[in-house]
């Protein structure tokens, strides 16, 4: 049986702390303040967009939503996305992706100005990353690094396979994984065997929105598997791309979905959020 990573708690204890940091900031006189700009009716993105909203308030930072008409033009976000870097109240901006299919996102994340781009997402902050700079790091892999640290997992020399190359997780999350001294490989939908790594694995990431795809006979003993994924399973619950319920028998720590790496995303942007503001 595995211990179970409690992102829940990890996030509330963070958001705790940041609310300390958020509270000095204020008494200098900095209001840390976060600008969500959602383009769009995407359901998922609402819950995720007011998980956001209730984490800023519990923290104590200010926040304001921007929300765009399904058939906004590229002109019209750009033009918001400018006068958001120009303000000078809105020290963070966040683009809820996704944004509909005929909108251009990779001009868009790069016209947030890198020091408000508390997602990580803009080329120079993606760039700072792979040159281990300090940097915004974006939310989920960066949870996940806390996740790691909290439980005094040590990835140094290890080997750590993370499945799904995405620009949000996975790659990110090869530099993190890099920089603590992993030995990183990564598996994505065209790769031929992906049982033969992930057997060898001593820390396994999953990330590919698969309901329950890694499944026990995927995983060596005591290895540490980290679930990303958030999706409804066939009785309709919510369930992360691992077969949490078989794994846990096999792992040394597992993460639950809900309550494991989801809580530490949004707590990850609160960081980043306050970290903005100080720099400020
Ligand atoms: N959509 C899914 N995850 C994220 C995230 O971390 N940031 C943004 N901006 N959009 C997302």
């Amino acid at each position: 049986m595995s211990i179970l990573i409690d992102g829940k708690e990890l996030a509330k204890i963070t958001r705790q702390n940041l609310k300390i940091d958020c509270d000095d900031l204020k008494e200098q006189g900095i209001i840390p303040k976060l600008a969500v700009i959602m383009v769009g009716d995407n359901p998922a993105s609402k819950v995720y967009v007011k998980n956001k909203s209730k984490a800023c308030e519990e923290v104590g930072i200010e926040y304001e939503e921007f929300l765009l008409e399904e058939n906004t033009t590229q002109e019209e976000l750009i033009n918001l996305i400018k006068e958001l870097n120009k303000r000078e109240d809105i020290t963070g901006i966040l683009l809820q992706s996704p944004i509909p299919a005929h909108l251009d996102i990779n001009e868009a994340f790069r016209t947030i100005s890198p020091e408000k781009d508390v997602d990580g997402f803009h080329p120079v902050n993606v760039g700072k990353l792979t040159l281990g700079q300090d940097t915004f790091v974006s939310c989920t892999p960066y949870g996940v690094i806390k996740m790691f640290e909290k439980y005094n997992i040590d990835l140094e020399g290890k080997n750590v396979v993370i499945i799904g190359r995405s620009n949000i997780v996975g790659k990110p999350l090869i530099q993190c994984c890099l920089n603590k001294n992993a030995t990183v490989t990564v598996c994505h939908s065209r790769t031929k065997d992906i049982v033969e790594y992930t057997k060898k694995a001593d820390i396994v990431i999953v990330a590919i929105g698969k309901a329950k795809f890694l499944k026990a006979d995927m995983v060596k003993d005591g290895a540490v598997v980290i679930d990303v994924g958030i999706n409804r399973g066939e009785d309709g619950k919510l369930c992360g791309d691992v077969d949490f319920e078989n794994v846990c028998e096999k792992a040394s720590y597992i993460t639950p979905v809900p309550g494991g790496v989801g809580p530490m995303t949004i707590a990850m942007l609160m960081n980043n959020v306050i970290k903005a503001a100080k720099n400020k």
